[in-house]
């Protein structure tokens, strides 16, 4: 178990990074129908009925150490409300790339926070989307995918391609609903997570949101 408080630059809410998690909610602000519609449309792929809260959002935010980078990349940016806090902790000259793979989700995103950019894209193809804006690594990954209901083999793939455009020292974080937490997929995950790097970093449970939800973070060496 270890606690890494001390690395966060002005947590917005108070977090405590330990190696199982618990603590903190919020206004859902987007438009939820949108979401619905995406779950009952895809709901394995949405893995959500409702957006990330502001708490879990800015957990996220900070946990990922976005006012540090200078590219940071999000994955699964949905109707946009992570993206929007991204944009507002990080600094003016920080670029954000999101990948969505739901055409109207990603649309939303785009229209909503016009200052990232926000490419309709598997977030497996993520070093040939930021290949294509002229990067070949960046600071920070923000990921919201839903990694409960995604295969382990498609789990290692997508981490390897993540792994593959994360800069040495950069931050990766993603989040867990406390209730599918023990899922075969959410607990291969968590697996993965920790065989691949040295120190996997659990918030304490985000009680605010809806669902309750944890957020993990690694760093690169
Ligand atoms: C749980 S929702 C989170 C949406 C939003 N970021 C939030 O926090 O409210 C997961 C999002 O990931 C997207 N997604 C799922 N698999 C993806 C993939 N392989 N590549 C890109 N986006 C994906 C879904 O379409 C959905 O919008």
């Amino acid at each position: 178990m270890f606690t890494r408080e001390n690395d966060l630059d002005k947590p917005m809410i108070p977090v405590r990074m330990r190696s199982s998690g618990q603590g903190v909610l919020s206004t859902q602000v987007v438009p939820r129908s949108l979401v619905l519609r995406a779950f009952f449309q895809r709901p394995l792929q949405t893995g959500a009925v409702m957006a990330s809260g502001a708490a879990l959002s800015r957990s996220l935010v900070t946990l990922g150490r976005v006012d540090r980078a200078a590219l940071v990349v999000e994955l699964g940016s949905g109707t946009g409300v992570v993206t929007r806090h991204i944009l507002e902790s990080c600094a003016q000259g920080t670029q954000l790339i999101s990948l969505e793979l739901d055409s109207q989700l990603a649309q939303e995103t785009r229209s909503r926070c016009p200052r990232a950019v926000v490419v309709n894209e598997d977030a497996q193809k993520v070093r040939e989307v930021i290949e294509r804006f002229g990067h070949t690594a960046c600071d920070s990954i923000v990921s919201c995918i839903p990694w409960a209901n995604i295969s382990p083999s498609r789990q290692r793939d997508m981490l390897d391609a993540v792994d593959s455009v994360l800069r040495s020292g950069g931050s990766f974080v993603t989040f867990a609903y406390v209730h599918s937490a023990r899922l075969p997929n959410a607990r291969h995950f968590y697996r993965e997570l920790c065989a691949r790097y040295p120190g996997v970093e659990t918030s304490d449970v985000i009680w605010a949101n809806v669902p309750p939800a944890v957020v993990y973070r690694v760093t690169k060496v």
